[in-house]
């Protein structure tokens, strides 16, 4: 077996919340060039209906699953869903993330809970019901998508960071509790990435021109440049990586 036969992902299922679009669905492009069979989720049926023409049109095999992780029985049971039809599921991305940028006072508890449901209570659910299937079958990788916000931090931008910092333990503490079961669980933590959603900011001169200045690589990240960590992560190539936080930022978060 070669080192490229290790990043295959021939025969793997793989689930990817948020993989319509932006950074889960350069994920779920990557892991369906690797050979898995890729369900990328949303709330929009024409976003996933695109992703999933995209994919397949390029030799690759997908299907959507229309919810909002918010819905955790509707999560619950589209994981079931797929285990059952699919026989399996090898690697799990919690990658949906919703920021709500305010000032800490301007937020009361129930839009706190909103958030949290979203940002890490989905996540929690999702790779508990996962895991099990994972550490049934003996083989699993779950991954999720946090970010390099919660280890740095801005004025007015308090719970997403403690969602994302929340995903980071969850993510510790199930690769010591299913690693005996050939279950690995790892993050990858994202700097400052041009997609859709960021688009405008992106392009904003002043935001160019702070990336310029803040990251080594002195630009913002391209989406497609989360593919090979994450695909890494959930490769056989990453068998002994496990409760590790991989930062794609081009080096903003170490430069001092
Ligand atoms: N982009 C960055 O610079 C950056 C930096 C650090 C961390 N991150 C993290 O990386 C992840 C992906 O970021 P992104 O910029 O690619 O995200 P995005 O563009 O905001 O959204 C990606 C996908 O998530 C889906 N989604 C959003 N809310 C959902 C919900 N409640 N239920 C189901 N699906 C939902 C969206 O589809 P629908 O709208 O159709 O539901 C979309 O397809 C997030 O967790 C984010 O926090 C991003």
């Amino acid at each position: 077996m070669s080192i490229f036969d290790r990043f295959s992902l021939e025969g793997r299922v793989a689930l990817i919340t948020g993989g319509g679009r932006g950074l889960g669905f350069e994920i779920a492009r990557a892991f369906a060039e690797a050979g898995a069979h890729v369900v990328v989720t949303g709330r929009t049926a024409a976003t996933l209906d695109r992703a999933v023409a995209a994919i397949t049109g390029n030799g690759g095999s997908a299907q959507a699953a229309v919810f909002d992780v918010a819905d955790i029985g509707a999560g619950r049971a589209m994981i079931a869903e797929i285990s059952k039809t699919r026989g399996r599921l090898d690697i799990l991305v919690n990658n949906v993330g919703a920021r709500d940028r305010r000032p800490l006072a301007a937020f009361n508890d129930d839009d706190i809970l909103d958030l949290i449901r979203t940002d890490l209570l989905s996540a929690i659910s999702l790779s508990r019901d996962a895991a099990e299937i994972m550490k049934a079958q003996g083989h699993g990788r779950l991954i999720a998508v946090t970010s390099i916000v919660g280890e740095m931090a801005r004025p007015g931008d308090a719970i997403y960071p403690a969602a994302k910092q929340g995903l980071t333990g969850l993510m510790r503490s199930i690769a010591v509790e299913y690693g005996a079961h050939g279950v690995t669980s790892n993050a990858i933590a994202p700097g400052m990435f041009a997609t859709e959603t960021n688009a405008a900011m992106a392009a904003n001169p002043d935001l160019v021109a702070f990336a310029r200045q803040r990251v080594p690589l002195q630009r913002w990240g391209r989406p497609q440049e989360i593919a090979g960590a994450a695909l890494f992560l959930a490769s056989d190539a990453a068998s002994f990586v496990n409760g590790h936080v991989l930062t794609v930022d081009g080096g903003m978060s170490i430069q001092m």
